[in-house]
This record gives structure tokens, sequence and C-alpha cells, in this order.
């Protein structure tokens, strides 16, 4: 990929610096990258290999000349900028939920939805647009631990359970959480704002630290927006219904999302095991397995991990084709980042 020019659309966020620091550990050339950002971050440098960039406000022309470009966006932005980066000509990886909830049969013609060691194979197929999709990071760690089991067992349904840390709503989560807990430890009520104060508001419906908010994104029906996008991605990655469903949950820990995961396989495996020797068949996927020496998936230990992290992984009492698993991921990295830049290395070779 070296020699192709790459853009990347918020790349002041959680999720673009770990793509910008993705493409540094894999040396890209300085003279190759393109950095956008909002109004608020344009003119910032960030420093890059031993130089600095300067982060640019998107304008009509700024996708010319650029061969790849990641857009780790809001879902608006990434529309507008999808549609002008695409019709200058580049190949564009969306990480932003903007074209990853399209319905399955109109986005397979023109934007798949694509998950690497799941259905990276649809990018051999040809498709009309230059846009795909990767899935957000809990998807991406459920459908990455269930495929084996999937494979080896079949699958009847699963549920997952899924705590995302507060680095999932972005740099105001993240920001949101270090003030309440700051102020909470300083006998300051969140709401109580400081004078002056120029912080943005909270993305979370009640205080978060010290909390969990059983609510990630709209909860206007049975299911949240986060736990109906996670049930129309599987749908779109496995190409047909899916049987998986999810309760999200937002918790005050700061990186990773982790996922309790119950699943019912169509052959009972005769033990525990089994299931742990199909999980390893995945070179994406660590097996963090030994609760006697307190060996687990916990999300202090993903950060920059490329793995999904998997353990806890036992059969139910008297239900022989019922397991549970514990899995844990670095939502930017492992379950953003690196899908993406994966997504885009099998695009270039496909460019030729
Ligand atoms: N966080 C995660 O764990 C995660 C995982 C997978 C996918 N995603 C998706 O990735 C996208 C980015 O998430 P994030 O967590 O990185 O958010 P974030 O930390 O809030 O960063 C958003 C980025 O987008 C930029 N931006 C906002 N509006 C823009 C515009 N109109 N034009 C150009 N740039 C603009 C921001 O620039 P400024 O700094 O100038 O505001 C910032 O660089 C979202 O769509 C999210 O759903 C997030």
């Amino acid at each position: 990929m070296k020699q192709l020019r790459i853009a990347i659309a918020g790349a002041t966020g959680v999720v673009g610096r770990e793509l910008l620091g993705a493409l540094e550990e894999r040396g890209h050339p300085t003279d190759k990258i393109l950095l956008l950002g909002s109004d608020r971050s344009a003119g910032e440098e960030i420093s890059y290999l031993d130089d600095s960039l300067a982060v640019e406000k998107p304008e009509a022309d700024s996708f010319r000349g650029v061969d790849l470009a990641l857009l780790a966006t809001p879902f608006e932005a990434s529309r507008k900028l999808a549609a002008a980066a695409q019709s200058a000509g580049a190949w564009v990886v969306d990480l932003s939920p903007a074209h990853r909830l399209a319905p399955a049969a109109e986005a397979r013609e023109t934007a798949p939805l694509v998950l690497p060691g799941v259905n990276d194979g649809v990018l051999d197929a040809p498709f009309a647009g230059r846009i795909v999709s990767v899935p957000g990071a809990p998807a991406a760690a459920l459908l990455s631990a269930l495929e084996p089991l999937r494979a080896t067992f079949g699958l009847v349904r699963a549920h997952a359970t899924v705590l995302l840390g507060a680095s999932s709503a972005g740099q105001r989560g993240i920001a949101t959480l270090e003030t309440q807990t700051a102020g909470l430890l300083s006998g300051r009520e969140p709401d109580e704002e400081e004078e002056g104060s120029t912080a943005p508001p909270s993305p979370f419906p009640h205080r978060l630290a010290f909390n969990l908010v059983p609510q990630v994104g709209d909860l206007s029906s049975d299911w949240s927006s986060e736990e109906r996008g996670l049930r129309a991605e599987a749908a779109r990655v496995w190409g047909g219904e899916a049987p998986v469903s999810a309760t999200a949950i937002q918790t005050p820990t700061f990186y990773g999302v982790c996922l309790e995961v119950l699943v019912e396989l169509r052959r009972a495996p005769e033990h525990a095991e089994a299931l742990r020797q199909a999980l390893r068949g995945s070179s994406r996927i660590k097996v963090l397995d030994a609760p006697a020496e307190k060996i687990y998936p916990m999300p202090m230990l993903v950060t920059a991990d490329p793995t999904y992290h998997v353990g806890r992984v036992r059969l139910l009492p008297d239900a022989p084709t019922w397991a549970s698993l514990f899995i844990a991921v670095d939502n930017a990295g492992r379950g953003a980042a690196l899908n993406a830049l994966e997504v885009a290395e099998r695009l270039a070779a496909r460019a030729g």
C-alpha cells in the first residue's frame, strides 16, 4: 500500500488516531498521507514518523489524487465525504454506521459490509461502487468469535450483553467520563457545570461516572439503536437472517468493549475444550482461559493488542448445546482501525 495516497478523515478522533498510528507502524510515507478534520481541528499539527502533519478542513477538491479514503467521521460527514471521495475516483473504507446499515440487497451491490476473517471473500466479487464499510467494534468482536463455533458446531442463536467503554462514544465520551469522575471525587455533581466551562455536552443519557447505563443510542422501542444495529450488521456480514440479539450497556471504563455471550449450538460439543480448540483455529483470536490462575479477558489487556480475547468458555449445566463465553477487544484498534486497514490492503491488492 506504500505507493497509495491515503486520506484519513476524522484524524483527530479516537479511531482516526488509531488509523494514523497503524499507518505509522507500517512506515507509510509522510507525503502520501492527508489528514482531514472538522473546522474545530483544522490547522492542528499531529506528529507522524519524524515529521508532523497538518489537519485540513475537507474542501470540494480534497480527494483529488487520493487513492484511498479512510473515513472515521460521524454518520452525516461520512455520507458526504464518501460520495466526494468516490466521485474523485478514490476507494473508500467507511468506519461509521453511514453505509453499514443500508438494506442488505441494495448494499451488496454498492457498499458491502466486510469483516476480515469472516466475509472478506466478498471483495473478490465485483460490486458497483467504490465504498466498503466495516462493522462496529461489538459486531466485529461477536461475529469473529462466533464464526469458528458456527463453522464447527453450527449456530442456532446467540445473545450478547455488550459492555461499552466511554471511548466508544468518541472523544466526547472520554472527556465526559474524565470530567464527571474528577468532579465527583472532588465533591461536585456532574450537572453543576463549572463557570465558564466550554466542555461539549455529554453523549450519555445519565451520569456515567460510578454508574452503569443500560441504554446505548436511541431507546424508543424495546431494542436500542445500538442493539438493532448489531443484529443488522450480523445479517449483512453472514448474508441472511442473523440469529443474534444483544443488550448494550454503557460502562464507566475508558477503553475496550466486552461481551458476555450465550450461544446455542446445533451439535453439542463433548466438552468446553472443544470450543477452545475451535476458537484457537482463528489467527485473530487469543484464548485467555485459565480462571484458576486469574487469566481471562479484561479491557486493560486489549489496548493495542491486534487480537480478540476470548475466555470464560463454559458449557451450561444441563444444557449440552448451550455455551457461554466472554470477549474483550480494543474498540478503536482491532475492533475498528485494523479491520479497516485489512480491507484497504485487500482493495489495494485487487486494484493491482
Ligand atoms: N470509538 C469507537 O470505538 C468506534 C469504533 C468503530 C467505529 N467508530 C465510528 O468511527 C467514527 C469516528 O468515531 P470516533 O469515536 O473516532 O469519534 P470522535 O473521537 O468523536 O472523532 C470524530 C472525528 O471526526 C471529525 N469530524 C467531525 N465532523 C467532521 C466533518 N464534518 N468533517 C470532517 N471531520 C469531521 C472530528 O474532527 P474534530 O476533532 O475537528 O471535531 C474527529 O476527528 C464514528 O462514525 C463511529 O461511529 C467508532
